[in-house]
Protein backbone atom coordinates (compact mmCIF):
# COMPACT_ATOMS: atom_id res chain seq x y z
CA UNK A 1 0.00 0.00 0.00
CA UNK A 2 1.32 3.41 -0.83
CA UNK A 3 0.39 5.84 1.93
CA UNK A 4 0.57 9.22 1.42
CA UNK A 5 3.02 11.81 2.80
CA UNK A 6 0.03 13.14 4.43
CA UNK A 7 -1.10 10.60 6.06
CA UNK A 8 2.54 8.63 7.32
CA UNK A 9 2.85 11.79 8.84
CA UNK A 10 -0.12 11.40 10.74
CA UNK A 11 0.78 7.66 12.10
CA UNK A 12 4.89 7.89 12.69
CA UNK A 13 4.95 5.74 15.91
CA UNK A 14 2.42 4.21 16.02
CA UNK A 15 2.30 0.47 16.42
CA UNK A 16 -1.09 -0.88 14.42
CA UNK A 17 -1.46 -4.20 15.22
CA UNK A 18 -3.98 -4.93 12.17
CA UNK A 19 -7.27 -5.12 14.50
CA UNK A 20 -9.77 -2.47 13.60
CA UNK A 21 -10.78 -1.99 16.70
CA UNK A 22 -7.67 -1.99 18.45
CA UNK A 23 -5.69 0.50 15.91
CA UNK A 24 -8.76 2.88 15.84
CA UNK A 25 -8.96 4.23 19.17
CA UNK A 26 -4.91 3.66 19.09
CA UNK A 27 -5.00 6.48 16.35
CA UNK A 28 -7.25 8.90 17.76
CA UNK A 29 -6.09 8.65 21.21
CA UNK A 30 -2.69 9.60 19.88
CA UNK A 31 -4.35 12.45 18.25
CA UNK A 32 -6.00 13.21 21.83
CA UNK A 33 -9.66 12.73 20.12
CA UNK A 34 -11.03 10.50 23.01
CA UNK A 35 -14.88 11.56 22.48
CA UNK A 36 -14.14 10.23 18.45
CA UNK A 37 -13.02 7.05 19.71
CA UNK A 38 -16.24 6.68 21.82
CA UNK A 39 -18.12 7.53 19.26
CA UNK A 40 -16.43 5.47 16.25
CA UNK A 41 -16.76 2.44 18.59
CA UNK A 42 -20.94 3.21 19.37
CA UNK A 43 -21.26 3.43 15.46
CA UNK A 44 -19.55 0.07 14.89
CA UNK A 45 -21.71 -1.58 17.86
CA UNK A 46 -25.29 0.49 16.44
CA UNK A 47 -24.16 -0.47 12.59
CA UNK A 48 -22.97 -4.78 13.78
CA UNK A 49 -26.66 -4.45 15.61
CA UNK A 50 -28.59 -3.00 12.47
CA UNK A 51 -26.58 -5.14 9.87
CA UNK A 52 -28.12 -8.22 12.00
CA UNK A 53 -31.37 -7.17 11.93
CA UNK A 54 -31.23 -6.16 8.19
CA UNK A 55 -29.63 -9.05 6.75
CA UNK A 56 -26.27 -6.97 6.19
CA UNK A 57 -22.53 -8.44 6.87
CA UNK A 58 -22.34 -7.14 10.15
CA UNK A 59 -18.28 -7.89 9.92
CA UNK A 60 -18.41 -4.79 7.39
CA UNK A 61 -20.87 -2.72 8.88
CA UNK A 62 -19.06 -3.03 11.95
CA UNK A 63 -15.86 -2.03 10.10
CA UNK A 64 -17.29 0.88 8.38
CA UNK A 65 -18.47 2.04 11.82
CA UNK A 66 -14.78 1.79 13.12
CA UNK A 67 -13.91 4.10 10.81
CA UNK A 68 -16.48 6.15 9.52
CA UNK A 69 -15.03 9.25 11.41
CA UNK A 70 -11.29 8.06 11.73
CA UNK A 71 -10.45 11.19 9.35
CA UNK A 72 -10.68 13.70 12.37
CA UNK A 73 -6.91 13.59 12.61
CA UNK A 74 -6.64 15.84 9.75
CA UNK A 75 -7.63 18.24 11.65
CA UNK A 76 -9.73 21.27 10.17
CA UNK A 77 -8.12 22.00 6.96
CA UNK A 78 -10.07 19.53 4.51
CA UNK A 79 -9.70 21.05 1.45
CA UNK A 80 -5.84 20.69 1.59
CA UNK A 81 -6.44 17.35 2.98
CA UNK A 82 -8.73 16.51 -0.24
CA UNK A 83 -6.03 18.02 -3.05
CA UNK A 84 -3.39 16.13 -1.50
CA UNK A 85 -4.94 12.89 -1.44
CA UNK A 86 -6.94 13.27 -4.46
CA UNK A 87 -10.33 13.52 -3.21
CA UNK A 88 -12.72 14.89 -5.61
CA UNK A 89 -14.68 18.25 -4.36
CA UNK A 90 -17.98 19.07 -5.31
CA UNK A 91 -19.24 22.47 -4.94
CA UNK A 92 -21.44 21.98 -1.83
CA UNK A 93 -17.89 20.31 -0.21
CA UNK A 94 -15.98 23.98 -0.87
CA UNK A 95 -19.02 25.90 0.64
CA UNK A 96 -19.04 23.65 3.97
CA UNK A 97 -15.67 21.58 3.61
CA UNK A 98 -16.13 19.93 6.53
CA UNK A 99 -18.81 17.39 4.70
CA UNK A 100 -15.32 16.41 3.07
CA UNK A 101 -14.33 14.42 6.34
CA UNK A 102 -16.77 10.91 4.79
CA UNK A 103 -14.72 10.81 1.61
CA UNK A 104 -11.30 11.54 3.56
CA UNK A 105 -12.38 8.99 6.25
CA UNK A 106 -12.40 6.44 3.09
CA UNK A 107 -8.88 6.82 2.31
CA UNK A 108 -7.86 6.76 5.60
CA UNK A 109 -9.28 3.28 5.87
CA UNK A 110 -7.62 2.64 2.55
CA UNK A 111 -4.11 3.60 3.34
CA UNK A 112 -3.80 3.28 6.69
CA UNK A 113 -6.08 0.57 7.87
CA UNK A 114 -5.43 -1.65 4.68
CA UNK A 115 -9.20 -1.86 3.95
CA UNK A 116 -9.62 -2.69 0.13
CA UNK A 117 -13.91 -3.69 0.08
CA UNK A 118 -15.49 -1.14 -2.12
CA UNK A 119 -18.55 -1.66 -0.10
CA UNK A 120 -16.87 -1.19 2.78
CA UNK A 121 -15.15 2.08 1.45
CA UNK A 122 -18.12 3.46 0.08
CA UNK A 123 -19.97 3.44 3.09
CA UNK A 124 -17.61 5.50 5.40
CA UNK A 125 -17.42 7.61 2.27
CA UNK A 126 -21.27 8.59 2.98
CA UNK A 127 -21.99 7.72 5.87
CA UNK A 128 -22.77 11.98 6.81
CA UNK A 129 -25.15 12.45 3.62
CA UNK A 130 -26.26 9.28 2.37
CA UNK A 131 -25.74 8.87 -1.52
CA UNK A 132 -28.03 8.16 -4.74
CA UNK A 133 -28.24 4.31 -5.07
CA UNK A 134 -27.20 3.59 -1.56
CA UNK A 135 -26.29 -0.48 -0.61
CA UNK A 136 -27.63 -1.87 2.32
CA UNK A 137 -24.60 -1.35 4.27
CA UNK A 138 -24.58 2.62 2.87
CA UNK A 139 -27.46 2.36 4.71
CA UNK A 140 -26.54 0.92 7.65
CA UNK A 141 -24.06 2.63 8.69
CA UNK A 142 -25.50 5.91 7.97
CA UNK A 143 -28.60 5.12 10.44
CA UNK A 144 -26.04 4.16 13.14
CA UNK A 145 -24.34 7.14 12.99
CA UNK A 146 -27.25 9.45 13.49
CA UNK A 147 -28.88 7.11 15.90
CA UNK A 148 -25.44 7.06 17.93
CA UNK A 149 -24.84 11.04 17.35
CA UNK A 150 -22.10 12.87 18.45
CA UNK A 151 -23.40 15.90 20.03
CA UNK A 152 -24.70 15.77 24.20
CA UNK A 153 -27.91 14.40 24.77
CA UNK A 154 -30.46 12.03 22.56
CA UNK A 155 -30.93 12.45 18.93
CA UNK A 156 -34.17 14.27 18.49
CA UNK A 157 -35.24 12.17 15.54
CA UNK A 158 -34.43 9.25 17.55
CA UNK A 159 -37.82 7.99 17.84
CA UNK A 160 -38.96 8.92 14.57
CA UNK A 161 -36.30 6.75 13.26
CA UNK A 162 -36.70 4.03 15.76
CA UNK A 163 -40.38 3.99 14.39
CA UNK A 164 -39.30 3.92 10.51
CA UNK A 165 -36.99 1.25 11.31
CA UNK A 166 -39.65 -0.68 12.39
CA UNK A 167 -41.29 -0.15 8.80
CA UNK A 168 -37.60 -1.02 7.00
CA UNK A 169 -33.70 0.20 6.50
CA UNK A 170 -34.57 2.59 4.03
CA UNK A 171 -37.81 4.33 5.75
CA UNK A 172 -35.09 5.17 9.05
CA UNK A 173 -32.93 6.70 6.30
CA UNK A 174 -35.07 8.74 4.91
CA UNK A 175 -36.54 10.27 8.28
CA UNK A 176 -32.49 11.59 8.73
CA UNK A 177 -32.99 12.79 5.09
CA UNK A 178 -36.23 14.27 5.33
CA UNK A 179 -34.39 16.26 8.61
CA UNK A 180 -31.78 17.89 6.82
CA UNK A 181 -34.15 18.59 3.98
CA UNK A 182 -36.82 20.33 6.42
CA UNK A 183 -33.69 22.02 7.85
CA UNK A 184 -32.09 22.78 4.97
CA UNK A 185 -32.69 26.18 4.89
CA UNK A 186 -30.81 26.62 8.24
CA UNK A 187 -28.02 24.29 6.62
CA UNK A 188 -24.45 25.69 5.80
CA UNK A 189 -24.88 24.00 2.73
CA UNK A 190 -28.17 20.63 1.10
CA UNK A 191 -25.13 18.33 0.06
CA UNK A 192 -26.59 17.25 -3.93
CA UNK A 193 -26.30 13.12 -2.38
CA UNK A 194 -28.54 14.12 0.69
CA UNK A 195 -31.12 15.89 -0.93
CA UNK A 196 -30.93 13.10 -4.34
CA UNK A 197 -30.90 10.23 -1.45
CA UNK A 198 -33.64 11.97 -0.11
CA UNK A 199 -35.89 11.87 -3.16
CA UNK A 200 -35.17 8.65 -4.19
CA UNK A 201 -36.51 6.85 -0.81
CA UNK A 202 -39.29 9.31 -0.58
CA UNK A 203 -41.71 6.78 0.84
CA UNK A 204 -45.20 6.32 -1.65
CA UNK A 205 -47.56 8.90 -0.74
CA UNK A 206 -51.06 7.42 0.02
FE1 LIG B 1 -18.95 11.78 10.36
FE1 LIG C 1 -19.99 9.98 13.13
Amino acid sequence: MIISPLLSSLTTGLALTGIIEQDVPLLLNQHILPATARHCAAVAAEAGRLAGRFGVDPGAARTAGWLHDVSAVIGTDWLQAAEELGVEVLPAELVYPNLLHQKISAVLAHQIFGVTDPAVLAAIGCHTTLRPGASRLDMVVFVADKLQWDQSGRPPHEAEMSAALERSLEQGAWVYLNYLWESREDLVVLHPWAEAAWRELAPARA
